[in-house]
């Protein structure tokens, strides 16, 4: 991947968000492991790992929701360690939550114009925006309906749309196709790639759909206890019988093999 000349450009451009050995503990339990992790604009990186491998901690470590205690967090070569998550925002980083974080009494055209406006948009673009998103991401029948009444998989999707409305750099999406019935998988799929594509951002991916992740993603980066297993194209993380053990799981190998 070094060798591809538009990502080294990316990369000298200082158009980077970088999490250099950052480890965190919580009460005992060591979360990330001195984990180093490079998300460049115009890439998907996948983040997977079995369940409380690190992953949403990283990503709170890397939006300002939660601090390392060793290492640091930086972007475009500035050290943002301890910046607030709002700095973060103002300076293009963007995330979704794993669980819900929508204003369940405003409608859910009104949350993403709310993330829209927020971003420095005005009136008319946070309804462009917003009328866009909902569409792209199959939520327009549900624009006037409460937030809070949205079932689990439309409300992760309403927290993609709140991300992208404010237009961001980079964003880091924890778990965003959860609930989402297999049908509607490429349509997802799609939306993240012209986050790429069209918008030129650079996109953290966490999701345990793995057909999504081998599918979507430039690049994939497995945490296991917190600590870095593996790093590698699609191609090279599905041959790696490591990664296959440890996430995947047997029977995942013995379909591989067959
Ligand atoms: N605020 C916290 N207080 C105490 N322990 C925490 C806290 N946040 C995370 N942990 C612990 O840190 C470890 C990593 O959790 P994390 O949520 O980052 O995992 P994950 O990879 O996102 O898992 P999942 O796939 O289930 O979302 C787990 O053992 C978890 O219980
Ligand atoms: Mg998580």
């Amino acid at each position: 991947m070094a060798d591809d000349p538009q990502r080294e450009d990316t990369r000298r451009s200082g158009a980077t968000l970088r999490a250099a050995s950052v480890s965190r503990a919580f009460d005992g339990v060591q979360a990330l492991r001195e984990v180093t992790l490079e998300l460049h604009r115009k890439e998907i990186v996948g983040l997977i790992g079995p369940n409380g491998a690190g992953k949403s901690t990283l990503v709170n470590v890397l939006t300002g929701f939660d601090y390392p205690d060793a290492g640091t967090v930086e972007l475009a070569g500035r050290c943002i360690t301890r910046w607030s998550p709002h700095r973060r925002g103002r300076h293009g980083l963007a995330r979704t939550f794993q669980h819900s974080r929508s204003f369940r009494e405003l409608t859910v055209r009104e949350n993403v114009e709310v993330a829209a406006l927020g971003s420095g948009a005005g009136v008319r673009e946070a309804r462009r925006r917003a009328d866009d998103l909902l569409e792209r991401l199959s939520l327009t029948q549900y624009s006037s309906a409460p937030a809070g009444s949205l079932s689990h998989g439309d409300e992760r999707r309403l927290g993609v749309a709140r991300a992208l409305a404010t237009e961001p750099r980079f964003v880091l999406m924890d778990e965003p196709a959860a609930g989402l019935p297999e049908a509607e998988v490429p349509d997802f799929a799609a939306v993240v790639r012209s986050v790429r594509d069209e918008h030129g951002a650079g996109v953290l991916l966490i999701d345990h759909n793995m057909a999504l992740v081998m599918e979507v993603c430039d690049r994939i980066q497995v945490l296991d206890h917190g600590a870095t297993l593996a790093e590698g194209d699609p191609r090279e993380i599905r041959a790696n019988l490591d990664v296959a053990a440890a996430y995947l799981g047997d029977s995942a190998v013995h379909e591989d093999a067959s």
